[in-house]
């Protein structure tokens, strides 16, 4: 491998890895966008089901699961994590060879998922359906990276750990530890395990690593992205580091403890419900911590979020990352998750999430990465980044504003009770109520869905074609 040893006081950097993952995450980023959008039209018409069973909707949602999280977040994650710990720690990536494998394993994960998952192969857990000999490459590419970026960390330069660092690290060991106890599992052949775990335990395993998951895949890896990104697109350093220290560990000891809000009024016993609930209760505050020093550090510098709109990315992806992190302790109060659980409220909370946190954060450290990986100042075109962002906002907004009326209004029909205790809609009026709702959240994902196709259009510009010398938009002027 053509890995660097770094020499002098500028090493150089292994960037062929970083620059896989980022094209990998735009490519996945629209397959699994357009399964997304796929399975939006077939909850709205069922017909697009077309009687295929490889088509149907219960094997094309987990599809979309898996992409949008493993594929798309997964690769934006490993790119960027092994984009910054090697300028943070101004040590080439460790281990020679093993980050080349991490891409080309990690590739294989999602080629093994898009062929097993449509053919019905699952293990029927959320976010964990693939099988047994899937979960292994999973365990032994994960190894490898959490074997590659400490290494660097241990390589480093510098004595300090930056943020970003802890945050990345964090994430890995977590997802490590979760995989492999939730995967564990009795094979009886090649295709087909059966849990290791049983009863209420097999939920609760489950579920503890549903919720790390989101705490760690769809949180914490993206603060390390947040802690980096911001501050270099914004050219101030972070807020407070001192909050940035108390936001890690206040984060990562309470997420372990939030699960059981998933098992609301199950048979999990209610003491453990209410531990699940008043956790949840406490995570608005680190999460809300880390909303407002990723805010603050543009204190000063407000005005670059005017004509900057890789900023725009990053600062709007923090305000829904503030709506969904207020919105789940909210959810998770059991006589509110009375109302919102199996209704399209969940669904809403999710995206908002998802596309505004997670989507967001990406495109936006990915717009300000790809430039660098092709010896460049900015991307090919800056008003496509700008139109990229608002076509993908205003498909949020319609994404989540349409499932959050949709949810309410399912919650409050299912329980609505005549005087003499029937009740007063049927299920398919529910249903016949939320179709419009349905359409709209298919516009919002086809827009989304648009300004992916977007960046996909200028990352390609940017990796063929020279820059033309045009005045740089916002920090890549500086960086220029
Ligand atoms: C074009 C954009 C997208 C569209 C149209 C879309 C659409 C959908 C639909 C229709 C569902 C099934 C909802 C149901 O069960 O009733 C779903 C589920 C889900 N999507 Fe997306 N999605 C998009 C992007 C994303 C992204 C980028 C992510 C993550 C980064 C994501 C994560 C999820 C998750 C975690 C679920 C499961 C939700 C649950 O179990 O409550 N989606 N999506
Ligand atoms: C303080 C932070 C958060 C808390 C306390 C929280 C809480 C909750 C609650 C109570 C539910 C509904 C459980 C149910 O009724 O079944 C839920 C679902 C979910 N949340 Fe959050 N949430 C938080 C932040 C986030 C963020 C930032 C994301 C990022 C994408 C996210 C992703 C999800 C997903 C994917 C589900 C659906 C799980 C499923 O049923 O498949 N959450 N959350």
């Amino acid at each position: 491998m053509k890995q660097a040893i770094a020499a002098g006081p500028m090493p150089t950097y292994n960037d062929r890895v970083v620059r896989n993952f980022a094209l990998a995450a735009v490519l996945w980023g629209v397959v699994g966008m357009l399964v997304g959008v796929l399975i939006a039209a077939q909850l709205t018409w069922p017909a697009l089901n077309l009687d295929t069973s490889w088509l149907s909707y219960g094997r094309l949602r987990p599809l979309h699961t898996n992409a949008v999280i493993f594929a798309f977040g997964g690769c934006a994650l490993f790119s960027t994590s092994y984009y910054v710990v090697q300028r943070t720690c101004q040590a080439p990536l460790w281990g020679g060879w093993l980050a080349d494998f991490t891409f080309w394993g990690w590739q294989l994960v999602i080629v093994a998922a898009a062929i097993s998952l449509p053919m019905g192969y699952t293990q029927g857990k959320e976010y964990a359906e693939l099988e047994w000999p899937i979960d292994l490459l999973i365990a032994a590419v994960w190894v490898s990276y959490a074997i590659v970026f400490f290494g660097t960390i241990g390589m480093r330069k510098v004595r300090h750990i930056y943020v970003a660092n802890w945050f990345f690290g964090g994430f890995i060991l977590a997802v490590a530890l979760l995989h492999i106890v939730n995967s564990a599992a009795i094979p009886v052949s090649f295709t087909k395990s059966y849990s290791a775990y049983a009863g209420v335990q097999d939920a609760m395993v489950q579920w503890w690593y549903g919720h790390n998951a989101v705490g760690f895949f769809l949180t914490a890896g993206f603060l390390g992205m947040m802690y980096y990104f911001i501050p270099k697109q914004a050219e101030r350093p972070v807020y407070s580091y001192r909050l940035s220290i108390v936001h890690f560990w206040a984060l990562i000891f309470t997420y372990m403890w939030a699960g059981p809000h998933h098992l609301h009024y199950t048979a999990l016993p209610d003491w453990a419900q209410s531990v699940g609930m008043v956790f949840s209760l406490i995570l608005l505050a680190p999460s809300w911590g880390g909303m407002i020093n990723g805010m603050m550090t543009l204190s000063g510098a407000w005005h670059k979020l005017r004509d900057d709109p890789i900023l725009k990315f990053l600062i709007v992806a923090l305000s829904f990352y503030g709506m969904a992190t207020f919105e789940g302790p909210m959810m998770s109060i059991k006589t509110v998750n009375a109302l919102s659980h199996y209704t399209d409220w969940t669904v809403g909370h999710v995206h908002a999430g998802a596309l505004g946190w997670v989507g967001l954060i990406s495109m936006g450290s990915l717009y300000h990465l790809i430039p660098r990986m092709y010896g460049k100042t900015r991307m090919h075109s800056v008003p496509a980044i700008e139109l990229h962002f608002w076509v993908s906002t205003i498909g949020i907004v319609l994404y989540i504003a349409a499932m959050w009326i949709a949810g309410v209004m399912q919650g409050l029909m299912w329980r609505a009770v005549n005087p003499d205790g029937t009740l007063v809609y049927t299920f398919v009026e529910s249903v016949k109520a939320t179709f419009p709702f349905y359409v709209i959240r298919l516009c919002g994902g086809l827009l989304y869905l648009g300004g992916m196709l977007i960046m996909a259009w200028n990352v390609w510009m940017t990796a063929r074609r020279p820059v033309v010398a045009r005045v740089p938009v916002g920090a890549a002027a500086a960086a220029a």
